[in-house]
């Protein structure tokens, strides 16, 4: 066992290769214990504080759902609560919720607000999507495609669509697991170029082409997400038009290996980045996927609170 107890999970950049190993063993063994129906209590009567600036029914549900099974307890804290840097600065926030909770997770824009809250605070900050990245997603979605795939080292991961905080923290996984990514996006919509440097120093081979056929060629899982994000709808009308010829559809879905696996952090916008066809078909495994949040989240919330 690697001692993980205390850490902050602002970043899977921040975490070492074996850490994601043990994360993905303990939701292994939380999900299986689950499934039998034997109780695991590891965090009794702890609590969760659970801050949201933006909207949410995965992250919200299954990190509440997380605490309750673990024997613990969850506060949803809305956008209108806290009014982070509004009512009072970030650093209070994080003094004062330290002490009294055991864990903090939070969805907010600015990731430095993230990085700001996990400085000041005494207790675990859990990073549930920055406008920057989105770990908890990202580690949900590469134990998915062990789940599925049993194996990880050398598989191809396309992903097509705008290079968004989804995509940041993919980039950041796969290097951990030895997977390779190839990024199809709009011209002036590839990921951030730090995030990029940093993910390829920590191994990962990654193509970035404004080709999505090129992409998913040989691909192993084909990966999209909505094309403007929470906090861009203002944007969203200019985006349906930049980004027409990157819809993930059956006749690009054709184009990768044939036991391809399709996946979409959810919610999708059908008919846009992704069909319904897509979704409904022996290639889809968005609905494990969203229920693994679940399984990989208490283990997140068991190794560090
Ligand atoms: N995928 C995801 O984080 O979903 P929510 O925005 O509903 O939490
Ligand atoms: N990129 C999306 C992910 C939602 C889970 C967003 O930030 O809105």
């Amino acid at each position: 066992m690697i001692k993980m107890k205390g850490k902050n999970l602002v970043s899977v950049h921040d975490l070492s290769r074996e850490e994601v190993d043990q994360i993905f063993k303990t939701a292994e063994y939380l999900k299986m214990k689950k499934k039998i129906g034997e109780k695991c209590e590891i965090l009794k009567d702890r609590t969760l504080a659970m801050i949201f600036e933006k909207p949410s029914l995965r992250t919200r549900v299954t990190f509440e759902t997380g605490m309750t099974e673990l024997g613990g307890h969850a506060i949803y804290l809305a956008p209108s609560d806290i009014q982070m840097g509004k009512r009072e600065p970030v650093y209070d926030v994080a003094r004062n919720l330290s002490r009294w909770v055991d864990g903090i997770m939070i969805r907010t824009f600015s990731n430095e607000i993230v990085v700001e809250l996990a400085k000041e605070s005494r207790v675990p900050v859990i990073n549930g999507l920055s406008d920057l990245l989105h770990p908890c997603q990202s580690l949900t979605d590469l134990f998915t495609v062990y789940e599925k795939k049993r194996v990880l080292k050398g598989l191809k991961l396309a992903y097509v669509g705008d290079g968004n905080n989804v995509c940041h923290s993919l980039m950041f996984t796969s290097a951990k697991l030895d997977v390779e990514m190839s990024i199809a996006c709009p011209n002036g919509y590839e990921p951030n170029k730090e995030i990029e440097n940093l993910a390829r120093e920590d191994g990962l081979e990654l193509t970035i082409t404004h080709d999505p056929e090129k992409a998913v060629k040989d691909a192993d899982v084909i990966y999209t997400d909505v094309w403007a994000s929470m906090g861009q709808e203002s944007e969203r009308e200019k985006r349906v038009k930049v980004f027409r010829d990157y819809q993930v559809n059956m006749d690009l879905v054709r184009k990768a290996k044939e036991d391809v696996i399709v996946m979409h952090c959810l919610p999708a916008h059908y008919g846009e980045e992704i069909t319904k066809e897509v979704i409904e078909s022996k290639h889809s495994v968005v609905y494990d996927e969203a229920e693994n949040r679940l399984h990989v989240q208490k283990a997140i919330m068991a190794l560090l609170m």
